[in-house]
């Protein structure tokens, strides 16, 4: 590891908490070089849905690679992108009446964030757009100034403009009053408040703490926003690709969002991938390359992800989201109820379920140990309160099983020994 510390940034983050070096990795188990198995349950902050090393996708890759298939093209036109497009449009969009146009950029998240605020932006000719607390949406400026997280906001090192923050559904004053209250300030025309360029949010905030906005609340968020010309941005980012049971974490809730930003999981494999869904009458506002970027689709991750789509041709996978995501929140339910003296809460859906565990400290404390006993977790939400179970949807039950055992014994030994 001296190699690490020696040459590497101090911005090293992830590799503390984790401190080993690991070698190898297959589904939801990874290896290190000391030949110690972990059990996946942070899966790449949620890019591995498909696990690591997913057969289908590596034979598909190595394939791809002997045939001469191309590697890299900008956007040039590709039997890839072409195979990925019309497979994303036959089994995503098409079955839910949605025409939205497919746009690729700079393989990030926090890309396809950048791209969807300028084109609300360019579509409204408004600038301040509408960020909730506790949200996450990134760290390049645009996204940077719509994350809430004062950490990451602190090292911008200029001011983070043009967002206008109001409190997510679950946080303190959010709820349907706030947005009743923000709504008769849009009719005020002495409020001080102007209808913004957009309202940008996730149905799940991931890095937040796993907190759920409900159906009614997002549905009246989309009210406001079209009532106002406003565009209406869900950020899919982490919780998108089947994490909740279904492709999207907002199927199934009535809504009809002018953009919808996806990255991690899209490329399968691991691969970067980001791209935005927009929806045609906006998509006209970009004139070509404005938004460029030299790794737009990345012809690796167009062959796995296309592959990763065949996982929902049927309702197989996710139905098996539905049985180990209760699993998952039976087994926190037990440990909540067993430290309710300490406020524990577990919140979630689908694969992505957490355990609020109210202190920063036990949390981290309790990823540790989890570590030390061969399970990778990480912490999220305010000061690192909530430990934050997203394992790869494809993890075998024995190890899904040997995980929350594992968990439920760095929790209570941490809350025994304090
Ligand atoms: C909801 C959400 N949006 C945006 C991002 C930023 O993605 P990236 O780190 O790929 O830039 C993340 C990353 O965790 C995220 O969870």
């Amino acid at each position: 590891m001296k190699i690490f510390e020696q040459w590497e940034s101090n911005i090293r983050g992830y590799c503390r908490a984790f401190p080993t070096v690991f070698k190898t990795a297959s589904n939801a188990r990874q290896v290190d070089e000391d030949g110690k198995s972990y059990i996946d349950f942070f899966a790449g902050a949620g890019v591995l849905n498909f696990g690591h090393n997913n057969e289908r996708m590596k034979r598909a890759l190595i394939e791809y690679i002997e045939s001469d298939g191309i590697a890299h093209s900008l956007d040039m036109y590709t039997s890839a992108k072409r195979d990925f497009i019309s497979k994303f449009a036959d089994t995503v969009l098409t079955p839910r009446g949605m025409n939205h146009k497919m746009q690729f950029m700079g393989p990030t998240g926090t890309n396809a964030v950048e791209a969807a605020l300028k084109l609300a932006r360019r579509v409204t000719g408004r600038q301040q757009v509408v960020a909730f607390s506790h949200g996450f949406h990134g760290m390049t400026l645009g996204s940077l100034a719509c994350t809430a997280n004062d950490y990451f906001r602190q090292a911008a090192g200029v001011p983070l403009d043009h967002v206008f923050r109001m409190p997510f559904e679950s946080a303190p004053g959010g709820g349907l009053e706030n947005l009743e209250e923000h709504e008769r300030a849009l009719a005020d025309p002495s409020s001080g408040i102007t209808p913004p360029a957009a309202y940008v949010l996730e149905v799940i905030q991931a890095e937040g703490g796993v907190n759920l906005a409900s159906k009614k609340w997002l549905q009246r968020v989309q009210e406001i926003a079209h009532a106002h010309k406003a565009l209406f941005i869900i950020d899919e980012i982490q919780v998108g690709c089947g994490r909740t049971g279904s492709y999207f974490s907002f199927d199934g809730m009535e809504l009809d969002p002018d953009i919808v930003c996806l990255a991690k999981g899209i490329g399968g494999f691991g691969t970067p991938l980001a791209m935005n869904l927009i929806k045609p009458e906006h998509d006209e506002h970009w004139s070509p390359g404005e938004h460029t970027g030299t790794f737009r689709g990345q012809g690796f991750s167009f062959v796995s992800g296309k592959v990763a789509l065949d996982y929902f041709d049927d309702d197989v996978l996710m139905k098996e989201v539905a049985t180990k995501g209760d699993v998952m929140a039976r087994s926190l339910n037990e440990l909540a109820e067993k430290h309710a003296d300490k406020g524990f809460r577990v919140r979630g859906r689908g694969m992505m379920q957490a355990l609020d565990v109210v202190d920063g400290a036990a949390a981290k404390a309790m990823a540790t140990a989890c570590f030390e006993n061969g399970l990778l977790i990480g912490p999220c939400g305010s000061g690192g309160r909530v430990l934050k179970l997203i394992p790869p949807l494809t993890i075998d039950d024995s190890d899904l099983e040997e995980g929350l055992a594992i968990l439920k014994k760095a929790v209570n030994g941490v809350m025994e020994a304090a």
